[in-house]
């Protein structure tokens, strides 16, 4: 049975500005501001998260279904991940609006002005699961990350509703959702991913401690930077992985989504959450060594040696016979 991925599907679009914006704001005029930067570099990235997750994992060999919203212009970015191994027939694609998109220009102080459109992930609350569902013939797991919040809510209420099991991934939404909506969204989940801080914020805004949130969810898993991970459920005693090392840190954005595939692809291929854990971690290395989201690379024998060089013989040898071929 598949996995299906609901979330934020999005382009980046990174401009770099060779002067300083500040020479040209007049703080006094500022009311009336127009003001055209002359930018030499532009870098568009694929992103969303879970277009991100769903790309992490079709490369360790899953054929995940991605499940949100996007506009007419995202025929490229569906090519990409579709070679990838990406199911994108069940996405929703707007007739009105393009897809998500991020818009930054940095200076060379480093300051930002940014944009972001959400455009056609506004319509991902039009998505029902259910003849998804009927389509693919079952669903094992579904991921819910961050989209349109009432997309997913929908979407967790869909998934009590139907008894279909799902994995909670408010992530950066936890700060613009309320304590009600995070307590709909994760009740009844099976897995419930944070980083720390996230884990932090999700038990002062639901109002529940952390031994709630084990009745309610089955289990947590907490990644912690550099810190590694662990994985709590109230059954079971806690695991805590440390992180996939030693690693060129060239550019973070990305590795929380890169855990989660490596992870989802553990419980996908039916291993324990140690493993599961490694493997999120071994994705996230990835993540971590290369700029952008989805433009990391590894081959199987690469892959399996990290993660022997990390966690051991055994874990490889367990993983082995699932990973993917090349692609
Ligand atoms: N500096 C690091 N060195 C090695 N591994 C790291 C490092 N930072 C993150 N990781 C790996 O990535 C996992 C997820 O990292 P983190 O907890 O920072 O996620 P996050 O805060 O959700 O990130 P983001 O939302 O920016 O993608 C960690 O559990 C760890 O395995
Ligand atoms: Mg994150």
């Amino acid at each position: 049975m598949k996995f299906a991925i609901c979330g934020s599907i999005a382009t980046d679009h990174l401009m770099t500005y060779q002067g300083r914006f500040a020479d040209s704001l007049v703080p006094e005029e500022l009311h009336k501001i127009s003001v055209s930067f002359l930018v030499e570099d532009l870098q568009v990235r694929r992103g969303g998260i879970a277009a991100n997750v769903a790309f992490g994992m079709a490369k360790l060999g899953h054929q995940p279904v991605l499940v949100g919203a996007v506009g007419e212009d995202f025929a490229a970015y569906e090519s990409w991940l579709r070679r990838h191994g990406v199911d994108c027939d069940h996405l929703l694609v707007s007739e009105v609006r393009h897809t998500a998109r991020f818009i930054v220009n940095t200076d060379e102080d480093m300051a930002q002005i940014a944009s972001f459109y959400a455009g056609a992930m506004s319509e991902a609350r039009n998505i029902e699961l259910g003849p998804i569902l009927d389509q693919v013939g079952g669903l094992e797991l579904v991921l819910i990350s961050p989209d349109d919040p009432q997309a997913m809510l929908r979407h967790s209420a869909e998934c009590r509703s139907r008894g279909l099991s799902f994995a909670a991934d408010p992530s950066q939404q936890l700060a613009f959702m309320d304590g009600a909506s995070i307590r709909r969204l994760v009740d009844g989940a099976s897995y419930l991913f944070t980083n720390d801080y996230e884990a932090a914020l999700t038990e002062s805004k639901t109002g529940w401690d952390s031994a709630e949130i084990l009745r309610r969810v089955g289990t947590r898993v907490i990644t912690k930077g550099k810190d590694g991970c662990s994985v709590v459920s109230a059954h079971a005693e806690q695991i805590d992985v440390a992180a996939a090392g030693p690693v060129t840190k060239v550019d973070p954005t990305g590795v929380g989504d890169g855990f989660r595939a490596g992870f989802l692809s553990g419980l996908a291929w039916g291993l324990s959450h140690e493993r599961c854990a490694q493997l999120g971690s071994t994705v996230s290395s990835y993540v971590l060594a290369t700029v952008g989201t989805q433009e990391y690379d590894f081959d199987r024998g690469a892959f399996l040696g990290r993660l022997r060089d990390c966690y051991g013989s055994a874990a490889a040898e367990e993983v082995e016979p699932h990973l993917g071929r090349d692609r």
